[in-house]
């Protein structure tokens, strides 16, 4: 006889084991399959975020941060450095202790929690009286029934056409955090939030690194004024961005890869690199959930098929993260396992797609929340905008990184925030206060009346919505 749960979770990533964790603490039975292994086939949950994303990549970002400023700004601060040296094993080690650190830390949860983990792959067997059953295969074989299954597969590396990932020259995400030597030339195909992220990191360990990006536009979601910003100051930093090109045949040869390209001006190049990251978007994870025999509903591009409320076409069962739409966000994914686990429990879970934050890791940070001035513009909504450089913020100057700036958009005639974008120092922790502002519908004067601690970054906030009333304070 199988064992029964109020709630089966397919998936441990940040939307899994989030809707599991809640759902326990609303007095539910839960269970949470998940079939990540780390290196000697133990589980390892976390999903991608943990494994082979936001926490490894930021574990890399900040060692490859350290290694820049010992390199090139301590002595601005009379600190002299003879002698540095990268030991990129001991780097590489740190970032798997850290990963592994976050995978205990959710094993820990989970018991904590009283939810029951099974090791393995999760696959729809059928509708039966009373709820779903699950086949549990791999480390672990069982078979269970679940009243409610949610679905949080998560999303794969997108590969290009005819270049499967190989993960020793031609590299997923996967492969971009776990090089053993630093490259001399380093390809990345796709300037987006990893092609930036993987780029800098290699950038700093003293990787030549080229981006290839097929769009004209560098980062076409960023608000324009960041955006350019954001180029000037990455190509200032070495790293060499071509946009608008048009791949040609990649071969990969036994040594090196070859990158033949066409530019927006027509002409042929062809760039040998060492390695060659490929990262051009993800792709919904949907394989091994048996989601055919069920008739679960798939989109055109994979994503499972949900309503408003993480609803599939099948009765009783959810899905939420990266495998159904919105951005591909850790958080994105939490809000919607916490809200799928409170509709279960019959209350009106929410997520304000709004007020979801993005932040791109690089050196400055690059954050935003709400509408960028040129969606504004397009869709006529009238706007004020104020902006404050960190260049005029004592505490950027004690820092001695001024890059940047802050600027909110406001309604014209309510003085509602509508947008908030940051490049700069932090710009990650600074989004906070603009996403409680924004979720509470408040106005630029609201940050402005607020007493903000001094000297601090969140400073350049205050100014910024002072500056949408053009009466900044210090500049
Ligand atoms: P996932 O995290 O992908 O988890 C899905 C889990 O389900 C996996 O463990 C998988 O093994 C398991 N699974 C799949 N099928 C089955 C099955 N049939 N049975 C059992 N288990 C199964 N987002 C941010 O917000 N901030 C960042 O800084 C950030 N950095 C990133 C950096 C990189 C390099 C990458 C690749 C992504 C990054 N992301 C970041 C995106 C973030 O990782 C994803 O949005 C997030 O992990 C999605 O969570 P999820 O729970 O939907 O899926
Ligand atoms: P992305 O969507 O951010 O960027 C992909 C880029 O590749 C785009 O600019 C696209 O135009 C380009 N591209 C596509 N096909 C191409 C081609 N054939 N040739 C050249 N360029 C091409 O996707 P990315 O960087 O792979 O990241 C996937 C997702 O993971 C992100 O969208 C984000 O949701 C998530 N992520 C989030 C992070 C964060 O929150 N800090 C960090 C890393 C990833």
């Amino acid at each position: 006889m199988s064992t029964q749960f109020d709630v089966v979770v397919i998936g441990a990533g940040p939307g899994g084991y989030i809707a599991a964790i809640r759902a326990a603490q609303l007095g539910m039975s839960v269970a949470c399959i998940d079939a990540w292994q780390n290196g000697q086939g133990g589980p390892a949950p976390g999903g991608t975020c943990t494994n082979v994303g936001c926490i490894p990549s930021k574990a890399l970002l900040q060692s490859s941060e350290h290694y820049d400023q010992v390199n090139h700004h301590f002595a601005e601060h009379g600190i002299e450095v003879k002698g540095v040296s990268l030991n990129l094993e001991k780097l590489l080690g740190r970032k798997n202790s850290v990963v592994k650190q976050n995978n205990d830390g959710i094993l820990y949860l989970l018991k904590k929690n009283k939810i029951t983990f099974f090791h393995g792959k999760g696959a729809f067997t059928s509708k039966i009286e009373g709820g779903w059953a699950i086949h549990i295969s791999g480390t672990t074989t069982a078979d269970i029934v679940g009243k409610h299954v949610v679905i949080a597969t998560g999303s794969s590396a997108r590969e290009l056409p005819g270049l499967p990932f190989d993960e020793q020259q031609v590299l997923s995400n996967d492969g971009a955090l776990n090089i053993a030597t630093v490259p001399k030339k380093l390809g990345v195909i796709g300037a987006g939030v990893i092609g930036l992220e993987m780029g800098s990191v290699w950038l700093r360990l003293g990787a030549e690194v080229t981006v290839l990006e097929a769009m004209p536009e560098f980062l076409a979601a960023v608000d324009t004024q960041v955006a350019k910003e954001a180029l000037k100051i990455f190509t200032k930093q070495g790293l060499a961005i071509h946009m608008g090109i048009k791949l040609g045949e990649i071969k990969a040869g036994a040594k090196n890869i070859t990158v033949p390209y066409t530019d927006t001006a027509g002409t042929e190049h062809k760039l040998v690199f060492d390695k060659l990251i490929v990262s051009i978007g993800r792709v919904p994870y949907t394989g091994g959930l048996n989601a055919e025999a069920v008739g679960l509903q798939l989109d055109e591009r994979g994503f499972i098929v949900v309503d408003g409320e993480c609803k599939t076409n099948l009765p009783n069962v959810w899905a939420v993260g990266d495998v159904v739409r919105g951005p591909m966000l850790a958080h994105k994914a939490e809000e919607e396992g916490v809200a799928v686990a409170e509709r279960i429990d019959g209350q009106h879970g929410h997520v304000n797609f709004n007020t979801i934050p993005w932040v791109i890791y690089t050196s400055p940070e690059i954050s935003w929340v709400g509408q960028t001035e040129q969606q504004l513009k397009a869709s006529g909504h009238a706007y004020k905008a104020g902006s404050f450089p960190f260049l005029a913020n004592g505490r950027a100057r004690a820092l001695g990184d001024t890059t940047g700036f802050v600027k909110i958009l406001a309604d014209a005639v309510t003085d509602e925030v509508l947008g908030v974008h940051i490049i700069g120092p932090m710009a990650s922790e600074l989004i906070a206060e603009a996403v409680t502002i924004m979720e509470f519908k408040g106005a630029a004067e609201d940050i402005a009346r607020i007493c903000h601690a001094h000297p601090t970054l969140s400073e350049s906030m205050k100014e910024a919505a002072l500056a949408v009333d053009k009466r900044t304070l210090n500049f």
